[in-house]
């Protein structure tokens, strides 16, 4: 085994790889959330139905879909092993003292509002990636958003689904910082200024869209 594997075979060296690719989906997140919010223009969906042509044909962007995917199931992987390791362990540790084991809480509170999330992606995936790449039929983009958002029982799971979206990043941007070391005095104003943007700002960006189709605002 190499250095590099044995490395990333360590409890170390997975909570590392988990903090990587934890900021690589944040990365994705900004440039998704971007390029929605074209969905607010008032031009029946012409610049969002250009852009999600853009997305599903351009090669740069297929490819780095591969990546994406990569990214994601490697950070679900991980996201499990940590919570069975720290299953492992919380017997001993509530013998010790119960009331403050917050890691192992915080380990079990992101694995359940991960893995909601991770339900949450399969049916996002199903209901608009997949007629994106793969329906031959020519679909507008913008219609089906249009479509998918005047369900109340489909807006509501979204907006349940972003509200935990916020609850998974607030605590795993500050954890990637502290595995990463970086928490210190010095910069940590400056993680809770930006992991704000994540938790808070961008999710209740993306929790406008099925309220504007909802209530009919588009
Ligand atoms: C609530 C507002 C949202 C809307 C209206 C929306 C809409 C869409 C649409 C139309 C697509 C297919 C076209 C494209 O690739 O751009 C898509 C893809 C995708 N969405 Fe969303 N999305 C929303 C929120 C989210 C959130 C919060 C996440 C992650 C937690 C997410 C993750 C993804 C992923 C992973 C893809 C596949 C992207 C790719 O491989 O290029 N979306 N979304």
């Amino acid at each position: 085994m190499t250095n590099f594997t044995q490395f990333f075979r360590s409890t170390i060296g997975r909570k590392l790889l988990m903090g990587f690719t934890g900021l690589f989906l944040c990365s994705f997140l900004v440039v998704h959330f971007a390029g929605n919010l074209l969905l607010f223009r008032s031009d029946n969906g012409v610049a969002f139905n250009q852009y999600a042509e853009f997305m599903a044909s351009n090669p740069a962007i297929r490819t780095m879909e591969i990546g994406l995917f990569l990214g994601l199931m490697v950070h679900i992987a991980l996201g499990i092993r940590l919570w069975l390791a720290n299953r492992r362990v919380r017997p001993e540790q509530y013998k010790v003292n119960a009331g403050s084991d917050t890691s192992s809480l915080a380990s079990r509170v992101s694995f359940l509002s991960g893995s909601i999330l991770f339900i949450f992606l399969v049916i996002h995936l199903r209901t608009f990636f997949v007629p994106s790449r793969f329906s031959s039929s020519e679909v507008s983009m913008y219609h089906l958003v249009q479509d998918a958002f005047a369900s109340p029982l489909y807006s509501l799971f979204y907006l349940v689904a972003l509200a935990l979206l916020g609850y998974h990043l607030r605590h795993g941007f500050q954890s990637a910082f502290q595995t990463f070391g970086l928490r210190g005095k010095r910069y940590l104003p400056l993680i809770e200024m930006v992991g704000f943007i994540f938790w808070f700002l961008i999710p209740l960006g993306f929790a406008a869209m099925p309220l504007f189709f909802y209530f009919g605002l588009s």
